[in-house]
C-alpha cells in the first residue's frame, strides 16, 4: 500500500496534472479533494493534449479509478461536458473508471453568477477569480445550506433547499445589478444534469478509505497552490479552498497517519495568475520571454500568467505547511540559454530588514524587495535529456541550489510537456 499527496508548492499552475500522471502509473486509485473547475490540468501524451478541469490527471491510465472525493466542489455541466470527448475517445468506460462523490457539493448557476458579478463590482480591486463560482459555492457550503450531488438524485430534497437559498440569491444579484434565476428552470436544469450524472454517482470518501484498508496504491492529486490557501495562502488573492496537503485528509476523509509521502510540485522558474502580491515578478523582456517559452497562458481562463524567478522563501513555505518529502521540479527547459539566472533566496522588508518568512499580510508582502543570488545558466537545448547525466552541469546545480536551501530532494525533473521528458533524481 501507498498513500502519496501531489501539492502545488507555489501559486498553481506548476504543472502538476503531468506529475500525477506519471505518479497515476503506479496508483490504483487517483482522488481529487479540493477546489473545482478553477485548476486546469494539461497532459501531453503522444503529441495529444488533454486538458482537465475536474476529472483527476490519472484518467488517462485505463487501469487507474479516479475519485472526486467530498472536499471537492462540482459543477456538473462542465463535468459532463468534460466527460463526454473522453468517453468518445473510449478513455472513459462507463462508471468503471469515474466516482463522483456524493458528498460533494455542487457549483449552482447562481454561483457562477455572483462570482462574476461581484468581481465586476469590484472594479480595480479585483481578486481575478476564475468566474467560475467556486468561492459562493463553498461559501454555502461553510453556511451549511450547500446543494450536494446527492441531491440532484432526489427531486424534493433539491426543491426544499432552493427554495430556502434562491429567494436570497436573486436579491443578491440584483444588489450587484445582475439577473436572477427561476426556480422552475435551475431545477429542470439540475436534475437533467443528475440524471445524466447518476452513473457515476457514489460514496466517495468511503470506497477512498475501503482502498486504503485494501492496500492499494492511493495518489491524491492537488489543485491551486500552497499560497493561493484560503487559510494559509496570500488572502485574500487566493481561492477559496484548503489546496495543502492537510486537506487531502479533511476533503476524503482519511487521517493523516495514512499519508506516506508528499510531493510538491515546483515550476523552475514562478508564475501566478489573477491578482496579488509576487515578490519576484519580472516586469521586463524576460518575464515576457519566459511567458512565450513557456506557454504561460491559463489553461482554465487562457489569461497570460505573471512570470517571475523562483522565490525560494515561498518554496521554503511550502516545504513546512506541506511537510513535503520530496519536489519534483518542472519546466526546467523553459530556462534554457539565459547567461545567469537568479534565485530569490531572502525578503527585504521596506527598513531593509531581512524576513525569512513569506508575509501573508498582503500589504506586507507587497512592499517586500526579494534578495537574489546569481547562478550560471546554460545554453544547451535539454528536452531531450533522460538522465541527470545528459544535463549540464549548470542545470543539475541549479536544482540540487533548490533542493539544498529548501532541506528537501528533489527526486523529479521535467524538461518538456510529455511523459517521458522526465527523469528520476536524488539531488539534495
Ligand atoms: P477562484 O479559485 O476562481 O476563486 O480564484 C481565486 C484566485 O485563485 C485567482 O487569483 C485565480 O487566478 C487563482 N486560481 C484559481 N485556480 C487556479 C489554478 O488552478 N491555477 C492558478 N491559479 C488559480
Amino acid at each position: 500500500m501507498s498513500v502519496q499527496i501531489v501539492i502545488g508548492a507555489q501559486w498553481g499552475d506548476e504543472g502538476k496534472g503531468k506529475i500525477v500522471d506519471i505518479y497515476a502509473e503506479r496508483s490504483d486509485v487517483v482522488v481529487r479533494f479540493q477546489g473545482g473547475n478553477n485548476a486546469g490540468h494539461t497532459l501531453v501524451i503522444d503529441g495529444v493534449k488533454t486538458v482537465l478541469h475536474h476529472i483527476p490527471s490519472g484518467i488517462l491510465r485505463p487501469e487507474v479509478r479516479c475519485v472526486l472525493a467530498g472536499g471537492v466542489v462540482v459543477d456538473p455541466k462542465v463535468l459532463l461536458e468534460e466527460i463526454e470527448p473522453l468517453k468518445q475517445r473510449g478513455i472513459i468506460q462507463a462508471d468503471r473508471q469515474l466516482l463522483v462523490g456524493a458528498e460533494c457539493s455542487v457549483i449552482m448557476p447562481y454561483h457562477r453568477a455572483l462570482d462574476q458579478a461581484r468581481e465586476l463590482s469590484r472594479g480595480g480591486n479585483k481578486i481575478g477569480t476564475t468566474g467560475r463560482g467556486i468561492g459562493p459555492c463553498y461559501e454555502d457550503r461553510v453556511a451549511r445550506r450547500s446543494v450536494f450531488v446527492r441531491d440532484l438524485l432526489d427531486k424534493e430534497k433539491l426543491q426544499a433547499k432552493l427554495e430556502d437559498v434562491l429567494p436570497e440569491k436573486n436579491a443578491l444579484l440584483k444588489l450587484h445589478g445582475a439577473e436572477g434565476f427561476e426556480m422552475s428552470a435551475i431545477m429542470d436544469e439540475m436534475l437533467g444534469y443528475g440524471e445524466s450524472l447518476r452513473q457515476y454517482v457514489g460514496e466517495a470518501n468511503s470506497e477512498v478509505r475501503e482502498a486504503i484498508n485494501g492496500g492499494k496504491n492511493v495518489l491524491f492529486e492537488g489543485a491551486q497552490g500552497t499560497l493561493l490557501d484560503i487559510g494559509l495562502g496570500t488572502y485574500p488573492f487566493v481561492t477559496s479552498s484548503h489546496t495543502v496537503s492537510g486537506a487531502a485528509c479533511v476533503g476524503a476523509g482519511i487521517g493523516p497517519r495514512f499519508v506516506e509521502e508528499v510531493i510538491g510540485v515546483s515550476k523552475a522558474y514562478c508564475t501566478r495568475v489573477g491578482a496579488g502580491p509576487f515578490p519576484t515578478e519580472l516586469h521586463d523582456e524576460l518575464g515576457q520571454a519566459l511567458r512565450e517559452k513557456g506557454h504561460e497562458f491559463g489553461s482554465t481562463t487562457g489569461r497570460p500568467r505573471r512570470c517571475g524567478w523562483v522565490d525560494l522563501v515561498a518554496l521554503r513555505y511550502a516545504v513546512q505547511v506541506n511537510g513535503l518529502t520530496s519536489l519534483a521540479i518542472t519546466k526546467l527547459d523553459v530556462l534554457s540559454g539565459l547567461d545567469t539566472i537568479q534565485m530569490c533566496v531572502a525578503y527585504k522588508d521596506a527598513n531593509g530588514n531581512l524576513v525569512n518568512e513569506v508575509p501573508l499580510d498582503s500589504e506586507q508582502l507587497e512592499g517586500i524587495v526579494p534578495v537574489y543570488e546569481s547562478m550560471p545558466g546554460w545554453s544547451e537545448d535539454i528536452t531531450e535529456c533522460r538522465t541527470l547525466d545528459e544535463l549540464p552541469e549548470a542545470a543539475v546545480n541549479y536544482v540540487r541550489e533548490i533542493a539544498k536551501r529548501c532541506d528537501v530532494k528533489v527526486n523529479l525533473v521535467s524538461v518538456g510537456p510529455g511523459r517521458k521528458a522526465t527523469m528520476e533524481t536524488d539531488l539534495r
